[in-house]
Protein backbone atom coordinates (compact mmCIF):
# COMPACT_ATOMS: atom_id res chain seq x y z
CA UNK A 1 0.00 0.00 0.00
CA UNK A 2 1.90 3.47 -1.17
CA UNK A 3 0.04 5.33 2.28
CA UNK A 4 2.37 2.72 4.40
CA UNK A 5 6.19 4.29 2.08
CA UNK A 6 4.68 8.17 3.01
CA UNK A 7 6.56 9.48 6.33
CA UNK A 8 4.83 12.77 7.10
CA UNK A 9 7.19 15.57 8.97
CA UNK A 10 5.49 16.37 12.13
CA UNK A 11 7.28 19.77 12.29
CA UNK A 12 5.49 21.75 14.81
CA UNK A 13 6.51 22.48 18.41
CA UNK A 14 3.64 21.76 20.78
CA UNK A 15 1.23 19.32 21.86
CA UNK A 16 -1.76 21.32 20.61
CA UNK A 17 -0.37 21.57 17.27
CA UNK A 18 0.65 17.99 16.96
CA UNK A 19 -2.98 16.94 18.34
CA UNK A 20 -4.75 18.61 15.50
CA UNK A 21 -2.20 17.70 12.85
CA UNK A 22 -2.36 13.88 14.24
CA UNK A 23 -6.41 14.04 13.59
CA UNK A 24 -5.84 14.91 10.05
CA UNK A 25 -3.36 12.13 9.40
CA UNK A 26 -4.42 9.08 11.93
CA UNK A 27 -6.72 7.26 8.97
CA UNK A 28 -4.86 7.82 6.18
CA UNK A 29 -2.57 4.62 6.16
CA UNK A 30 0.86 7.10 6.64
CA UNK A 31 3.45 6.95 8.64
CA UNK A 32 5.00 10.61 10.78
CA UNK A 33 8.53 11.34 11.92
CA UNK A 34 9.11 12.79 15.10
CA UNK A 35 12.42 15.58 14.77
CA UNK A 36 13.92 17.17 16.85
CA UNK A 37 12.37 20.63 17.32
CA UNK A 38 9.09 18.72 18.66
CA UNK A 39 10.70 15.95 20.48
CA UNK A 40 12.89 18.99 22.43
CA UNK A 41 9.61 20.95 22.96
CA UNK A 42 7.38 18.34 24.26
CA UNK A 43 9.51 14.81 24.53
CA UNK A 44 8.49 11.04 24.67
CA UNK A 45 4.66 12.87 24.94
CA UNK A 46 5.26 13.65 21.07
CA UNK A 47 5.27 9.37 20.58
CA UNK A 48 2.59 8.83 22.95
CA UNK A 49 0.19 10.99 20.90
CA UNK A 50 1.34 9.43 17.82
CA UNK A 51 1.24 6.05 19.16
CA UNK A 52 -2.17 6.51 20.92
CA UNK A 53 -3.49 7.58 17.63
CA UNK A 54 -2.26 4.25 16.13
CA UNK A 55 0.65 5.72 13.70
CA UNK A 56 3.91 4.46 13.16
CA UNK A 57 6.51 7.06 14.57
CA UNK A 58 10.04 7.61 13.14
CA UNK A 59 12.22 9.78 15.73
CA UNK A 60 14.24 11.68 13.31
CA UNK A 61 17.05 12.49 16.35
CA UNK A 62 19.93 11.78 14.73
CA UNK A 63 21.80 10.08 17.54
CA UNK A 64 25.73 10.61 17.42
CA UNK A 65 28.03 10.35 20.62
CA UNK A 66 30.40 7.48 21.93
CA UNK A 67 29.39 4.12 21.48
CA UNK A 68 28.26 3.29 24.87
CA UNK A 69 26.02 6.51 24.98
CA UNK A 70 24.57 6.13 21.50
CA UNK A 71 23.51 2.39 22.41
CA UNK A 72 22.19 3.17 25.25
CA UNK A 73 20.10 6.16 23.79
CA UNK A 74 18.81 4.19 20.85
CA UNK A 75 17.92 1.48 23.17
CA UNK A 76 15.67 4.19 25.04
CA UNK A 77 13.88 5.36 21.64
CA UNK A 78 13.24 1.44 21.04
CA UNK A 79 11.59 1.01 24.61
CA UNK A 80 8.85 3.63 23.47
CA UNK A 81 8.19 1.52 20.71
CA UNK A 82 9.26 3.67 18.02
CA UNK A 83 8.97 1.82 14.25
CA UNK A 84 11.94 3.67 13.12
CA UNK A 85 15.42 5.74 13.95
CA UNK A 86 18.41 7.64 12.56
CA UNK A 87 21.74 7.87 14.01
CA UNK A 88 24.83 9.85 12.46
CA UNK A 89 27.38 7.30 10.00
CA UNK A 90 29.91 9.81 10.73
CA UNK A 91 29.98 8.55 14.19
CA UNK A 92 32.04 5.52 13.06
CA UNK A 93 31.22 1.98 12.48
CA UNK A 94 31.96 1.13 16.24
CA UNK A 95 29.42 3.47 17.24
CA UNK A 96 26.97 1.79 15.14
CA UNK A 97 28.23 -1.49 15.46
CA UNK A 98 27.33 -1.20 19.07
CA UNK A 99 23.60 0.31 18.77
CA UNK A 100 23.32 -2.59 16.46
CA UNK A 101 24.29 -5.19 19.51
CA UNK A 102 23.02 -3.26 21.77
CA UNK A 103 19.15 -3.62 20.59
CA UNK A 104 19.69 -7.68 19.52
CA UNK A 105 18.56 -8.07 23.49
CA UNK A 106 15.68 -5.74 23.11
CA UNK A 107 11.78 -7.59 22.65
CA UNK A 108 11.10 -4.40 19.88
CA UNK A 109 13.82 -3.44 17.62
CA UNK A 110 13.41 -0.09 15.37
CA UNK A 111 14.58 -0.28 11.82
CA UNK A 112 18.00 2.06 12.62
CA UNK A 113 18.61 4.20 9.73
CA UNK A 114 22.11 6.27 9.12
CA UNK A 115 22.51 9.96 7.99
CA UNK A 116 25.74 9.97 5.49
CA UNK A 117 26.21 13.77 4.78
CA UNK A 118 23.57 16.18 5.86
CA UNK A 119 22.21 18.07 2.13
CA UNK A 120 22.75 21.43 3.88
CA UNK A 121 26.91 19.90 3.61
CA UNK A 122 28.62 21.73 0.98
CA UNK A 123 32.39 19.96 -0.44
CA UNK A 124 34.09 23.39 1.41
CA UNK A 125 32.28 22.09 4.51
CA UNK A 126 33.58 18.71 3.93
CA UNK A 127 37.37 19.94 3.15
CA UNK A 128 36.74 22.16 6.47
CA UNK A 129 36.69 18.86 8.39
CA UNK A 130 39.38 17.56 6.92
CA UNK A 131 37.27 15.31 4.23
CA UNK A 132 39.25 14.75 0.39
CA UNK A 133 36.57 12.52 -1.22
CA UNK A 134 33.86 14.48 -3.13
CA UNK A 135 30.51 14.92 -1.50
CA UNK A 136 29.17 11.33 -4.00
CA UNK A 137 31.69 9.02 -3.17
CA UNK A 138 31.44 10.39 0.74
CA UNK A 139 27.90 9.99 0.73
CA UNK A 140 28.88 6.23 -0.84
CA UNK A 141 31.35 5.49 1.59
CA UNK A 142 29.58 6.25 4.94
CA UNK A 143 26.36 4.14 3.57
CA UNK A 144 28.58 1.38 2.91
CA UNK A 145 29.90 2.07 6.16
CA UNK A 146 26.79 1.87 7.77
CA UNK A 147 25.88 -1.45 5.32
CA UNK A 148 28.77 -3.20 7.03
CA UNK A 149 27.41 -2.34 10.58
CA UNK A 150 24.09 -4.07 9.56
CA UNK A 151 21.87 -0.92 9.70
CA UNK A 152 19.05 -0.92 7.63
CA UNK A 153 19.15 1.78 5.34
CA UNK A 154 20.30 5.24 5.14
CA UNK A 155 18.47 8.55 4.46
CA UNK A 156 19.47 9.91 0.90
CA UNK A 157 18.32 12.79 -1.42
CA UNK A 158 16.71 12.07 -4.35
CA UNK A 159 19.38 12.42 -6.40
CA UNK A 160 21.18 10.00 -4.81
CA UNK A 161 18.61 7.07 -4.76
CA UNK A 162 19.90 5.32 -7.80
CA UNK A 163 23.53 5.29 -7.67
CA UNK A 164 23.13 3.90 -4.03
CA UNK A 165 20.37 1.36 -5.16
CA UNK A 166 22.51 0.41 -7.81
CA UNK A 167 25.55 -0.01 -5.02
CA UNK A 168 24.18 -1.69 -2.29
CA UNK A 169 21.59 -4.96 -2.09
CA UNK A 170 17.70 -4.17 -2.78
CA UNK A 171 17.00 -4.83 0.96
CA UNK A 172 18.68 -1.99 2.13
CA UNK A 173 16.55 0.90 2.92
CA UNK A 174 16.35 4.04 1.46
CA UNK A 175 14.48 7.00 2.89
CA UNK A 176 13.94 9.80 0.99
CA UNK A 177 13.33 13.94 2.01
CA UNK A 178 13.04 16.40 -0.08
CA UNK A 179 9.76 15.18 -1.80
CA UNK A 180 7.48 17.98 -3.66
CA UNK A 181 4.67 16.79 -5.28
CA UNK A 182 4.29 19.04 -8.52
CA UNK A 183 1.23 20.91 -6.92
CA UNK A 184 3.13 22.10 -3.96
CA UNK A 185 5.64 25.06 -2.96
CA UNK A 186 9.46 23.87 -3.08
CA UNK A 187 9.40 26.12 0.18
CA UNK A 188 13.25 26.20 1.50
CA UNK A 189 14.32 22.83 -0.51
CA UNK A 190 16.66 23.17 -3.15
CA UNK A 191 16.55 19.63 -5.06
CA UNK A 192 13.29 18.24 -4.77
CA UNK A 193 11.83 15.08 -6.67
CA UNK A 194 8.37 14.14 -7.49
CA UNK A 195 7.41 11.24 -5.14
CA UNK A 196 6.39 9.54 -8.19
CA UNK A 197 10.34 9.85 -9.49
CA UNK A 198 11.93 8.85 -6.08
CA UNK A 199 9.56 6.12 -5.97
CA UNK A 200 10.66 5.21 -9.68
CA UNK A 201 13.86 5.89 -9.03
CA UNK A 202 14.07 3.12 -6.04
CA UNK A 203 13.31 4.82 -2.83
CA UNK A 204 11.39 3.09 -0.42
CA UNK A 205 9.59 5.80 1.77
CA UNK A 206 9.40 9.44 0.95
CA UNK A 207 9.66 12.08 3.96
CA UNK A 208 7.15 14.71 3.36
CA UNK A 209 6.39 17.69 5.70
CA UNK A 210 4.55 21.21 4.45
CA UNK A 211 2.99 20.12 1.10
CA UNK A 212 0.72 18.02 3.58
CA UNK A 213 0.76 19.42 7.14
CA UNK A 214 0.25 23.49 5.72
CA UNK A 215 -2.72 22.30 3.84
CA UNK A 216 -5.56 23.06 4.35
CA UNK A 217 -7.05 19.76 3.92
CA UNK A 218 -4.10 17.22 4.81
CA UNK A 219 -5.94 14.02 3.75
CA UNK A 220 -7.02 15.78 0.71
CA UNK A 221 -3.19 16.62 -0.19
CA UNK A 222 -2.11 12.96 0.76
CA UNK A 223 -4.90 11.43 -1.44
CA UNK A 224 -3.52 13.78 -4.05
CA UNK A 225 -0.11 12.31 -3.68
CA UNK A 226 -1.27 8.53 -3.83
CA UNK A 227 -2.76 8.83 -6.64
CA UNK A 228 0.26 10.67 -8.01
CA UNK A 229 2.40 8.00 -7.34
O1 LIG B 1 8.38 20.28 4.79
P1 LIG B 1 9.38 19.40 4.12
O2 LIG B 1 8.75 18.37 3.20
O3 LIG B 1 10.48 20.17 3.44
O4 LIG B 1 10.02 18.57 5.33
C1 LIG B 1 11.05 17.67 5.14
C2 LIG B 1 11.46 17.05 6.44
O5 LIG B 1 12.60 16.22 6.21
C3 LIG B 1 11.87 18.05 7.50
O6 LIG B 1 11.53 17.49 8.76
C4 LIG B 1 13.37 18.13 7.34
O7 LIG B 1 14.03 18.46 8.53
C5 LIG B 1 13.71 16.70 6.95
N1 LIG B 1 14.95 16.56 6.19
C6 LIG B 1 15.18 17.22 4.99
N2 LIG B 1 16.37 17.05 4.33
C7 LIG B 1 17.30 16.24 4.82
C8 LIG B 1 17.08 15.55 6.01
C9 LIG B 1 15.87 15.75 6.68
O8 LIG B 1 14.34 17.95 4.52
N3 LIG B 1 18.41 16.05 4.14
Amino acid sequence: MTERRIIIALDVSSAAELRELVKQIKDTGCRVKIGKELFTSIGPLAIEICHDAGLDVFLDIKFHDIPNTCAKAVRAAARWGVWMTNLHCSGGAEMMLAVREMLEGETHRPLLIGVTVLTSMSLAGLRQLGIERDLESHVDYLAGLAHGAGLDGVVCSGQEIQRLRQSIDKDFCLVTPGIRPTWANNNDQARIMTPAQAIAHGSDYLVIGRPVTASEHPQNAIARIVSEI
